[in-house]
This record gives C-alpha cells, structure tokens and sequence, in this order.
C-alpha cells in the first residue's frame, strides 16, 4: 500500500540555534537541512544566524563562512563560486539553484536550505550523485567517429552547425532540472531525465558525431526518454537558462522522423 507520510527515521526535527554575535545589526536567519548517517539521528534543521554586515553576497558565502566561523561539520560542494562547476547545486527558498549564484538578498524570510530533492543524502547538503553518473556514463557523452580526424587539424564544422550545440554544450551537469522533474522523482530508476536526456542530445545534434542512429535506438525506450510529460520544470529551474525539455522534444521528433 502507498504511504504519504515520512518514515519515522526520515522525519526533520529542530536543531540547534546558533545566535549572531550580540551588536549586528543587519541579521539574516539560514535554516539548513543537517543529516549524519553515521549518528543513526533523525535529520534536523539547524539555524545560523549571520550577520550579513560581515558576509559576502551570495548563499554559498554564507555557508562557507558557517562552515569557517560557526560549525566547521556543515558539509556541502562547492569548487568555483561562479556557475561553473555545477557542484553547489542544491534546494534555496523551495527552488533548486546554485548557492554561488544566489544573491541572500533575493530571499525575503529566513533563508531554508536542503539538498537536491528526490536523491540519497550522503550528509548535510550532499547528494548522492552515483546513479545519476551512472546514467550520464550510459549515454556515452563524448564524440564517437569512425572516420580520423584531418591531419595537423581540428575537425571543422560551419557556422550553422556550431550554433545547433547553443543552448547545450552550456551545461554544468548541476541536476538542478533532475532533480526538479516529477518524472525523474517517481522514475528515477530508468528515466534518464532531463540532464542526461539534454547531454544525449549534445552529441546527437554534434555534426562531427557518426553515431547518431546508434544513440537514437539507444533512448528509444518508453521509459529511458518518454517519461517527459512537458511539465517544464527543468527549463524553470535551470540556472544557466537552458530548456532540456526542448532538446528532449527535438530527440522524440527525430525518432519520428526516422521511422517515415
Ligand atoms: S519537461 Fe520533461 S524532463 Fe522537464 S521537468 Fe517535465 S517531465 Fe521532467
Ligand atoms: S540543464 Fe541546466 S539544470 Fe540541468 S544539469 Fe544542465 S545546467 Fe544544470
Ligand atoms: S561553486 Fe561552482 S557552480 Fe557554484
């Protein structure tokens, strides 16, 4: 039978509540999602209140200086505090996004803090990103040619042809759209979702690519791509502005077209 309600184990108690240095004046309140699976506890939201008179702009300033001056435990990734990496993806004010690019001010109440939702929790704001590679890997995203490149040369495509990879090859595999995706919540296990499914379509639209039939058979699937209803939240909440869910519609197209 389904359950709606947590299991015992999983549900959040209150934490701790660490006070801002008496005298700030300009305090901001982070409620952040806390787990340790070695501890066997429940997890627990644990309130820092900063003093944002004495921090950087961004989320991730926060919890970097949290992580520096308050609780040197807090665990989340992080590497180059500027939308890069993909690495400090995780749930701000109920909206996937990178805590790098997040301005606090942009949050009007206290600041909430989990992990990616829908994912194993390895602790505190770290996901458990192991199947989700997994699946990335089954796509094989890099260029697969038969035919060796030119000599002393790169392989060359046209204008026209380079600008089919705009809007894809910018992705920082953050899983924000995964991650937001209620196909990818309830199918996870053999929906590839909307990263993985925008990366196939990287290297489908790729004009140096001589794979393309191979990949196209490989997502032809009822559940590995047309787990998509359009439900748009991957294109919502993507931080870099991509729309996965047009490059899934473009790879279903294709395997329409092929069959005529
Ligand atoms: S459009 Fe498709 S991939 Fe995007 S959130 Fe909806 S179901 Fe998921
Ligand atoms: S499409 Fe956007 S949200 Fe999804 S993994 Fe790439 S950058 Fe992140
Ligand atoms: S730290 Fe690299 S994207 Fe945020």
């Amino acid at each position: 039978m389904a359950t709606f309600t947590l299991p015992k184990n999983s549900t959040i108690g209150a934490g701790k509540t660490y006070k801002a240095e008496p005298g700030a004046k300009n305090v901001k309140a982070f409620k952040i999602y806390r787990f340790d699976p070695d501890t066997g506890e429940n997890p627990r939201y644990d309130t820092f209140e900063i003093d944002l008179d004495k921090c950087g702009p961004m989320v991730l300033d926060a919890l970097i200086k949290i992580k520096n001056e308050v609780d040197t435990t807090l665990t989340f990734r992080r590497s180059c505090r500027e939308g890069i990496c993909g690495s400090c993806s995780m749930n701000i004010d109920g909206m996937n996004t990178l805590a790098c690019l997040k301005p606090i001010e942009d949050v009007k109440k206290d600041v909430r803090i989990t992990p990616l939702p829908h994912m194993p929790v390895v602790k505190d704001l770290v996901p458990d990103l192991t199947h989700i590679y997994a699946q990335l890997r089954s796509i094989e995203p890099w260029l697969k040619s038969d035919t060796p490149p030119p000599p002393d040369e790169e392989r060359r495509q046209s204008k026209e042809e380079r600008a089919k990879l705009d809007g894809l090859w910018e992705c920082i595999l953050c899983f924000c759209c995964s991650t937001a995706c209620p196909s990818y919540w309830w199918n996870g296990d053999r929906y590839l979702g909307p990263a993985v499914l925008l990366q196939a379509y990287r290297w489908i639209a790729d004009s140096r690519d001589e794979y393309t039939g191979e990949r196209l058979d490989n997502l032809e699937d009822p559940f590995r791509l047309y787990r998509c209803h359009t439900i748009m939240n991957c294109a919502a909440t993507c931080p870099k502005g991509l729309n996965p869910a047009q490059a899934i519609g473009k790879i279903k197209q294709m395997i329409v077209e092929r069959q005529g």
